[in-house]
Parts: structure tokens; sequence; C-alpha cells
């Protein structure tokens, strides 16, 4: 399959279309939590951060999709902008139900295509960084189960959204008349570190407001960098393995934790990814 093909476009939207889960965020079985459980979820200082991200997605990516020319992208990235409002559906209700005092503003985000370029790459890296996160707060027990679990979908609508991301940039690249290797490369390196550096500025936003990350840090105490992007990467490998093989996946942010294993003398080969259904 060639990409940027009308057999690429076929693919990577209906693949992205046909994966879709059915869900309404209140109707899922949030689980009651103690007060030590409630403490320890109230700590976590990206409530607020993370619902405004996904508000102003939502606003953003539908908006952009009203711009498509081509009716199956349009009905794609439509889907998207419905799974990122159903984000922030998700995390404004998990914030009314356990008192978490997420205070969003307007969303702001003009729905353009820089925007949802810039998207595009943030999702790429935040992804990468989410799977891992997710996979240890599950393993450390960071909060019960029941309700760690409930988020499982969202981390497969996430990987899914990065991978309807690279296939379609790289698609509208060639039928631009850019997807030689070399001129993907450069935009590419652009995408990344302009998400990169909003990464960066964000992590400092979270520090300046000092709030309780102590005790993520109690329970995570045991994770070191290398062990954490060993995580990242197998959970990565686990959610990606579950693509038709056809597709482009995200490379860029997993080969520089692969590469920066290696700089600290840390990669072992992981074992055989463990597929993460689209319907797990
Ligand atoms: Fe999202
Ligand atoms: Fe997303």
């Amino acid at each position: 399959m060639r990409i940027g093909s009308e057999e690429h476009k076929e693919l990577f939207c209906r693949s992205f279309l046909s994966s879709h889960l059915e869900y309404d965020p209140p109707e899922l079985p949030w689980p009651h939590l103690t007060e030590a459980e409630l403490a320890r979820l109230r700590a976590i200082p990206v409530w607020t951060m993370a619902l405004q991200t996904e508000l102003n997605a939502g606003v953003m990516v539908n908006g952009f999709a009203e711009s498509q020319p081509d009716w199956l992208i349009r009905q794609a990235i439509r889907l998207q902008g419905y799974e990122e409002d159903r984000h922030a559906r998700m995390i404004g209700y998990l914030s009314q139900r356990y008192g978490l005092d997420a205070q969003p503003t307007e969303p702001t985000l003009r729905p353009e295509r820089r925007a949802f370029i810039d998207f595009g790459y943030a999702e790429c890296v935040d992804s990468f960084l989410g799977f891992g996160v997710f996979r240890l707060a599950r393993e450390i027990e960071f909060l019960p189960d029941a309700l760690i679990s409930l988020f499982a979908r969202v981390m497969i609508e996430e990987a899914r959204h990065i991978v309807f991301f690279v296939n379609w940039i790289a698609y509208e690249r060639a039928r631009r008349g850019y997807g030689a290797p070399l001129l993907q490369a450069l935009p590419t390196a652009i995408g990344y570190v302009r998400a990169l550096a909003k990464n960066v500025g964000r992590a400092k936003a979270v520090d300046q407001k000092e709030m309780g990350f102590a005790a993520a840090g109690e329970v995570f105490g045991d994770v070191t960098l290398p062990s954490f992007l060993r995580t990242c990467l197998e959970a990565n490998e686990s959610y990606m393995a579950a693509f038709d093989p056809r597709l482009l996946r995200p490379q860029v942010i997993p080969h520089i934790a692969r590469f920066a294993l290696l700089l600290m003398g840390q990669r072992k080969k992981s074992p055989k990814a463990r597929t993460i259904p689209h319907n797990a």
C-alpha cells in the first residue's frame, strides 16, 4: 500500500471509525472511594489542566473537521472531536463526583490546521508518557483498580488518535508532493520540538503551583527513569500491536526513548508485547 493513496486513506479513516467505543461517562461503574483514596486523587495537581486540554481539543478538532473537503476524512476527524469532548466529560464527571475542583476557562484554541497539527504531535508525546504512567499506576495500585480501569478506554482512544494523526499527516504531505522521507523529516522534527517545548512549559506551570506531587512521589518513589522509559516503551508496543500492520505508527518518541536507554546502558530487549485490543 502506498502512503498517500486512496487505499491508505480508506484504511486509516475506516479503521479509526470502526474501532470507536460506545460509552457515556456518567453510566460507567464509578466506585466509592475511601477518604484516603480521595485525598490521594485530590493531591494530583493536573485536573484543571487535563480538563482544559480536552475541552480545547474538542472545540478545535470539531471545528477543524468542518474545514475538511474530503467526506471520509471529515467523518473521522469529527469522531475524534466527539471523543475529545467525551474525554472532557469524563474528567469533568470525575472532578464533580470526587470533588477535585477542576476549574477550566472557555476554550480558546482556534480550529486551524496549525493547531490540529500541533495538537497531533503533542498527543504523540503525551500518549507515550501517559501509557507508561497508566501502566505503572495500575501495577503500583496508586488508586483502586475499579477507578483506574475506567480510563483504559481513554488510553485506547488516545492510541487510536495518534495512529490516525501520523497517517493523516503523512497522507496530506504525500498529496501535496512532500511525501519523500527527507521532505517529511523537517516538519516532523519541528512538530515534535514544538510539542516537547510545550511540555516543558506545562511541567513548569505545574511545578510553580507546588501542589501535592509529594503523595504521588511516595508511591512512585521506586520508579527510576530507565524503568519508566521501559514501561512506556512496552505499553506503547502493546497499544500499537492492535493496529493494522499496514498503518504507520508514531516512531519519533519511542526512538528517542530507546536511544536514551541505550545512552544509559539500560536497554534490555523487551518481551514480545501483549496486544491491547481496541475493545479492551
Ligand atoms: Fe483526549
Ligand atoms: Fe486524543
